[in-house]
């Protein structure tokens, strides 16, 4: 047993990105509460506030062993009173006054299930729930006109609030890649986002595409997706162009002209217990021995990356959001430079820095190397 004092003594970087966080979370009751109330502070426009809860709730995911009590946590860094409070009414009534309440609310409840469909923010749930608008049925006879991906989001409602195996997620990852490599020989797929942190589940699959020869992987993303589209495998599919161009006078600058960099966010109809082999049924109606539809609906987002970026665009969708803030953060207020999933601008030199790998990029910004299992912040 660990006195309070050795406690004390581990160091902790109040930057996630400067942090070991692996999937292992010895306060998961704590980081459960306290991840809460981001969406409360946020839904009430307090973003700040909502960032701090993010934080705190990172600290503690990154401790060694429980927390029982509130004084060895005074000294770290991110865990302000309003946290501390949360952390202390849990640990002496098992339970935080606060995040019950918070919990039982209409509002919270009808957040939670309006937020869960595809295509709906908080900024659009809020404006629902004020209107009246609770649960999934009185939204359909609402009149309310929804978007077509909130109309996809509604109809594959149960199916998208099912968290995605791993198995699944290779079941996607070999139909992706086939794809790819058929309308582009010698395109390269890597699965990104929390599966690649090790997570064995996840509310959607993501992928990064990209090819070794710089430029052939333009306009990649279009085949692709229409290439999937006439096998059957899409149910819902928004593919953005998203402009990037490097300038002289900064970072990141969009260009219409320049369409490289771009992303699909998309529904797939995934068939069931056949994981692993990327086959296809064909026919929806079908049901499985176990009286299951024989598929079932999966969220799946797809980049394409120029190579000479593609050191960027791992990283920037590997993971956690948090990490990724959090090393954006770093950049900007230690280093005076900015990150983003395309590049690496120093503002002082007043140029880009060039990186082939996640590592050259933690080097740049002069961070030890986490690999993405431990980015789990
Ligand atoms: P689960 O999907 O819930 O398992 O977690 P996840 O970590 O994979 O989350 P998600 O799929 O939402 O995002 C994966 C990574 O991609 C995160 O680091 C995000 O910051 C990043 N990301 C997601 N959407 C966008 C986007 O529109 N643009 C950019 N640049 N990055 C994004
Ligand atoms: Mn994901
Ligand atoms: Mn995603």
């Amino acid at each position: 047993q660990r006195s309070e004092a050795e406690v004390v003594m581990i160091s902790v970087s109040s930057y996630a990105c400067q942090r070991r966080t692996s999937l292992i979370n010895h306060n998961a009751v704590l980081t459960d509460a306290l991840s809460l109330l981001p969406h409360n502070a946020e839904l009430n426009e307090d973003e700040g506030r909502g960032l701090a809860f993010r934080r705190a709730a990172a600290v503690l995911k990154f401790l060694p062993e429980p927390v029982t009590t509130t004084t060895p946590l005074r000294g770290l860094p991110c865990l302000g009173e309003h946290s501390l409070r949360v952390i202390e009414d849990i640990l002496q009534d098992g339970a935080s006054r606060e995040v019950e309440s918070t919990k039982r609310s209409e509002r919270f409840k009808a957040l939670k299930v309006l937020n869960g469909i595809f295509g709906v923010g908080v900024k659009t749930a809020d404006r629902w729930i004020r209107a009246g608008i609770r649960y999934l049925q009185p939204l359909q006879g609402s009149g309310e006109t929804l978007s077509r991906a909130q109309r996809a989001g509604l109809r594959y409602y149960d199916d998208l609030n099912q968290p995605v195996s791993r198995a699944e997620a290779d079941a996607v990852g070999e139909i992706v890649e086939k794809a790819a490599v058929s309308v582009l020989p010698g395109a390269r797929m890597t699965l990104i986002g929390g599966f690649r942190r090790g997570k064995l589940t996840g509310h959607d699959v993501d992928f990064l595409l990209t090819h070794p020869e710089e430029g052939r992987e333009e306009g990649l993303m279009p085949k692709v997706v229409s290439r999937l589209e006439s096998e059957g495998f899409l149910l819902y599919q928004k593919t953005t162009r998203n402009s990037y161009l490097e300038s002289e006078d900064g970072p990141a600058r969009s260009s219409s002209s320049m369409d490289r960099f771009q992303k699909c966010f998309s529904i797939f109809k995934l068939s069931r217990g056949e994981e692993g082999g990327a086959e296809q049924t064909g026919n929806g109606e079908s049901l499985t021995p176990s009286g299951q539809e024989a598929w079932r609906a999966v969220r799946v987002d797809l980049v394409v990356s120029p190579v000479s970026q593609s050191a960027f665009a791992l990283l920037g969708w590997t993971g956690s959001k948090l990490f990724e803030r959090e090393m954006r953060r770093w950049a900007r207020r230690e280093k005076a430079m900015s990150l983003s999933s395309h590049a690496l601008y120093d503002t002082r030199q007043r140029r880009y820095l060039r990186a082939s790998s996640e590592e050259e990029i933690f080097a740049l910004l002069g961070l030890e190397f986490i690999p993405p299992s431990e980015r789990n912040a």
